[in-house]
């Protein structure tokens, strides 16, 4: 939540800034901000709704000689204290006028510090948390002043004693207008990476706010305040020891993170699918069927002892942790729970050495699944992340990490993050059962291959999606939608109703299809769109026959079955409406291909709504508060 920028260089601010928030627009957009250091002079200007309104603002106001400035910062919010106007929009200023601040986070005692501030006879200007922390620099500034301290060091030390008064989850980026040329940061549970370039240094919540001027980055430790000048980056703990932060190279292009002529990232991030996975999959299969996992930096001995998996995770990666417990279960007979991140370590989950806690996130910055990994790691369980963002909290807190290759994600739905996972989740639930002897090994042996299969069968399902769209144009007026799914089906079913539901605004459920008769079926009239995951008829031939009597039942009380079939099952024929076909999958693997036109559909019912369908309302890709 809340994405973050800053700069310093020899270049105009500005612009840059700008730039990076555009890029960082999907972490939050209730209001954007800058604040760029001119000449002896502090520029502000922020503004309520999305970046383009502050873009407005930017043009249409005076000349404040805001563009000429060769430091600055930039915010775009998602807000948690004090709604989205524009006197809560980042930046803040200081009662004097001379140090802005941006935020990402919460402050936990912030009351506490703003009765404090008060008694000295500060004004707030907002309902922000954040406020507290411009006032408390620039008085701690003064002390640091009058203690000797100057320049660019005198700011990176006032902001590590502010740091060590906080409580809570903040990145902070500081300017003041006494110290042009120089940026602080601070970091404590959100997220915050440096890049470096030549003659300029950047600061933001995530590498694509600056991929297109450097490649290179640096990951930053918790609790660690980073100073930024044009010649240099310096790192320090909250009490001042100097650190090294771990140098990374961003191989994501930066035309990934662009439009690409499509009119919005969804879309072109449901396109990149097969690649996605083709990525993901890269380099991890031999060809006599061994995976290869070197990321994973546990032991074949860790691994052996391995005798619970519990996967945590929030949203989609959760859906795709559901369908990870088929498979891994199905594989390795290593019994595999899954949870919602955020409830999982309130309800004391019986952990030790022995277990593996498997945490999934596109981000590896979500809050709900960092503290449950947290947990986990101080119940001694080994921690394993499946993540897409390098340098990300997730990982570097895991002991050890498969990351999925899906490139940047951006618009707010998760799409091809979700495929990725599945992969990702396949190869260690694979790669497990390799390493412990398997009771399935022809079919494990067999699943390798299938693997390999899927991109191009994720080709085929893109490029048979016209009728989707077509379905979707008659659906954008119904009241509600519901998804039913069996086995690896009803995580697809859960995971289409969240599409549905974030984008489109629409009352949408998912079931276990054997669950409708128990209760949810009573919420089926007359023409209620049902779309119906059906599994594969080879194989487990008895799930298939049980869902086609479900088809049935809906369909006696008036429903208005879509079913999603594959290739040559004919035996769905006479009870859809509509019929979705698929490539032939095996089960496991199938949510890999059902999933597809469940994106597709809730992209374009979204689009006929009218809405925007990478920003939907009140969510934020990155969800960094609990
Ligand atoms: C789904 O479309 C959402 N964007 C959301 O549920 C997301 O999957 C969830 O917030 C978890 O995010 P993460 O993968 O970055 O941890």
């Amino acid at each position: 939540m809340c994405g973050i920028v800053g700069y310093v260089g020899n270049r105009p601010a500005l612009s840059i800034v700008l730039d990076g928030l555009r890029r960082l627009e999907y972490r939050g957009y209730d209001s954007a901000g800058v604040a760029i250091v001119g000449d002896d002079a502090l520029l502000t200007e922020k503004k309520a709704g999305k970046l383009a309104n502050l873009e407005k603002a930017l043009t249409e106001g005076p000349d404040t000689g805001i563009a000429a400035g060769t430091t600055g910062i930039g915010h775009t919010r998602w807000a948690t204290h004090g709604g989205p106007t524009d006197r809560n929009a980042h930046p803040h200023v200081s009662q004097d006028g001379r140090v802005a601040v941006i935020h990402n986070g919460i402050i936990e005692n912030f009351a506490r510090l703003r009765a404090e501030l008060e008694a000295l006879g500060i004004e707030f200007r907002s309902d922000t948390d954040t406020e507290v922390a411009a006032h408390l620099l620039a008085l701690e500034l003064d002390v640091v002043r009058t203690e000797g301290g100057q320049g660019a060091q005198a700011l990176a030390e006032a902001l590590r004693r502010v740091s060590r008064r906080l409580e809570g989850a903040f990145t902070l980026l500081a300017v003041d207008t006494a110290i042009p040329g120089a940026v602080a940061g601070a970091r404590r549970n959100s997220p915050l990476v440096v890049g470096r370039g030549v003659g300029e240094n950047y600061l933001a919540s995530d590498v694509s706010a600056f991929i297109e001027h450097t490649r290179e980055a640096v990951e930053l430790g918790q609790d660690q305040v980073v100073l930024i000048t044009p010649e240099g980056i310096e790192i320090t703990g909250f009490d001042g020891t100097p650190v090294e932060g771990r140098p990374f190279h961003i191989d994501w292009d930066a035309s990934a993170a662009e439009k690409g002529g499509y009119d919005y990232f969804m879309l072109k991030e449901i396109a990149e699918q097969p690649q996605a996975v083709a990525d993901t999959l890269l380099g991890r299969l031999t060809e006599t069927g061994e995976i290869v996992l070197d990321e994973v930096r546990l032991t074949e001995q860790d691994l052996r002892d391995v005798d619970k998996i519990f996967i945590v995770a929030c949203g989609t990666a959760y859906h795709s942790g559901l369908v990870a417990k088929y498979a891994i279960e199905h594989w390795t007979r290593i019994p595999c729970e899954v949870e919602t991140a955020s409830e999982f370590r309130y309800r004391d989950p019986v952990l030790d050495r022995s277990t593996l806690v498997i945490a999934i996130s596109q981000s590896g910055e979500t809050m709900d699944t960092l503290m449950a990994l947290r947990h986990a790691k101080e119940q001694k369980a080994r921690v394993l992340a499946i993540c897409n963002t390098n340098g990300s909290t997730i990982p570097r807190e895991s002991d050890a990490v498969l990351y999925t290759h899906g490139g940047p994600e951006v618009a707010v739905a998760s799409t091809k993050a979700f495929l990725t996972q599945l992969v990702a989740c396949y190869l260690i639930g694979l790669h497990l059962a390799q390493v412990r002897g398997i009771k399935y090994a022809d079919e494990v042996g067999a699943v390798v291959g299938q693997l390999q299969e899927m991109p191009d069968k994720l080709r085929t399902v893109l490029e048979s999606m016209e009728p989707v769209r077509k379905l979707a144009r008659d659906l954008a007026s119904a009241q509600q939608v519901l998804f039913i799914g069996r086995h690896v089906g009803y995580p697809v079913a859960l995971e289409g109703a969240l599409k549905l539901k974030e984008l489109a605004y629409m009352h949408a459920e998912g079931f276990a299809a054997g669950e409708l008769k128990h209760g949810p079926i009573a919420l089926i009239d007359q023409g209620t769109p049902v779309v119906c995951i059906v599994p594969s008829p080879a194989g487990r031939g008895v799930l298939h026959d049980k869902i086609v009597s479900n088809i049935q039942e809906v369909r006696a009380r008036g429903a208005r079955t879509i079913v999603i079939a594959e290739e040559g099952d004919e035996a769905v024929v006479p009870y859809a409406d509509e019929l979705i076909r698929v490539p032939r999958t095996p089960t496991l693997l199938a949510p890999l291909v059902t999933t597809i036109p469940l994106q597709v559909l809730s992209c374009e019912i979204a689009s006929s709504r009218g809405h925007d369908v990478d920003q939907p309302r009140n969510l934020a890709k990155s969800v960094t508060v609990e």
